[in-house]
C-alpha cells in the first residue's frame, strides 16, 4: 500500500512535467541553422537613402540595433547554460539543452550580420546589470522568473518592432525566428515555473515579488537607453518607447499573477 503511494506520487509528479516537455518536443521542431537565412540574397540591413553622411548615421544607428542583440543572445547563452546546470528535473534539463543550442545559434547569426553590417558599436550597460542580476539571484524559482517568464517575454514586442522597419533585409528573417524561439522560451519558462510554484510558501512567492520589484526598474532603463548613435532617434522615439514599455511591463505583472503571485506588491516604474 505504502509503495503504491509513493509511486502514485512520483507519477503524479513526473505528469506535471508535460508542459515542459512539450516545448523541448515544439523546440525541435523549431530548430534551424544560420545557413537558412538569406545571406547573399538580401541586404543584411536597411541600405537607406540619401546623402553618404545620411546612409553612414543610418547605419551606425543599426549597427547599435545589432549589437544589442547580439550583447542580449550572449548574455542569454550564460544564462541558459546556467539553468541548464542547476536545474534538477530530467525534463527541464532535456529543455534547456535546446536552449542553450537556440541561444548560440541566436549569437552565431548575429556575430555574422554584424560582421556583414560593418561591425560592433556601443554595448547597453543596464543589460549586463539585468543579466547579472539573474545570473546571480538565488533561487531557481528567481532565475527562472526573472530570465523567461519577464525577460523573454518582454522582448518579443521589440524584435517584431525591427522585423517592422527592417523590411526584405536578413535583419528582418532573422527577428522573425527570433520572435519564434523567445516565444517557446518564454513558454517553457512559465510551464516549469508552474511546476517550481506548485505547494511553493508564501516566502517563495515574495522572493519573487521583490526579484521584480528589482528588475522592473532596469528593464525600464534598459528599454529606455539610447546611445550615441541612436540618441537623433530617441528623442522622437521616447513617447511610444514609453508607452511600449508600459504595456509590456503590465502584461509581466498579468503573466506574473496567472502563475498564483501575489502581485499587488510589485511596483510598476510608469
Ligand atoms: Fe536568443
Ligand atoms: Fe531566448
Amino acid at each position: 500500500m505504502e509503495t503504491e503511494q509513493v509511486i502514485d506520487q512520483e507519477r503524479e509528479e513526473r505528469e506535471a512535467f508535460a508542459g515542459v516537455l512539450r516545448f523541448y518536443e515544439l523546440a525541435k521542431r523549431q530548430e534551424w541553422q544560420v545557413r537558412d537565412l538569406p545571406w547573399g540574397e538580401l541586404p543584411p540591413i536597411p541600405e537607406g537613402k540619401g546623402s553618404d553622411v545620411r546612409k553612414a548615421r543610418r547605419r551606425d544607428m543599426w549597427r547599435s540595433v545589432l549589437t544589442q542583440q547580439l550583447q542580449a543572445d550572449m548574455l542569454a547563452c550564460e544564462m541558459a547554460s546556467q539553468l541548464l546546470n542547476i536545474a534538477p528535473d530530467p525534463e527541464a534539463k532535456l529543455y534547456y539543452s535546446t536552449m542553450v543550442q537556440d541561444e548560440s545559434r541566436h549569437t552565431e547569426a548575429w556575430l555574422k550580420l554584424i560582421h556583414e553590417a560593418g561591425g560592433m558599436a556601443e554595448r547597453d550597460p543596464y543589460l549586463d546589470s539585468l543579466a547579472h542580476m539573474t545570473l546571480d539571484a538565488d533561487t531557481l524559482e528567481e532565475k527562472v522568473f526573472l530570465m523567461q517568464v519577464f525577460y523573454e517575454r518582454l522582448i518579443i514586442p521589440r524584435f517584431r518592432m525591427i522585423a517592422r522597419s527592417s523590411r526584405g533585409t536578413v535583419l528582418e528573417d532573422l527577428c522573425n525566428r527570433l520572435a519564434i524561439d523567445d516565444g517557446i522560451h518564454h513558454g517553457a519558462g512559465m510551464a516549469y515555473e508552474r511546476v517550481l510554484l506548485e505547494g511553493a510558501g508564501r516566502s517563495v512567492h515574495m522572493t519573487l515579488v521583490d526579484a521584480a520589484n528589482r528588475l522592473l526598474p532596469l528593464f525600464a532603463k534598459h528599454a529606455l537607453w539610447r546611445p550615441k548613435a541612436r540618441e537623433f532617434i530617441g528623442a522622437l522615439m521616447r513617447e511610444t518607447d514609453i508607452r511600449m514599455l508600459k504595456e509590456d511591463l503590465e502584461n509581466g505583472v498579468r503573466l506574473a499573477k496567472s502563475l498564483g503571485v501575489d502581485v499587488s506588491g510589485i511596483e510598476l516604474p510608469y
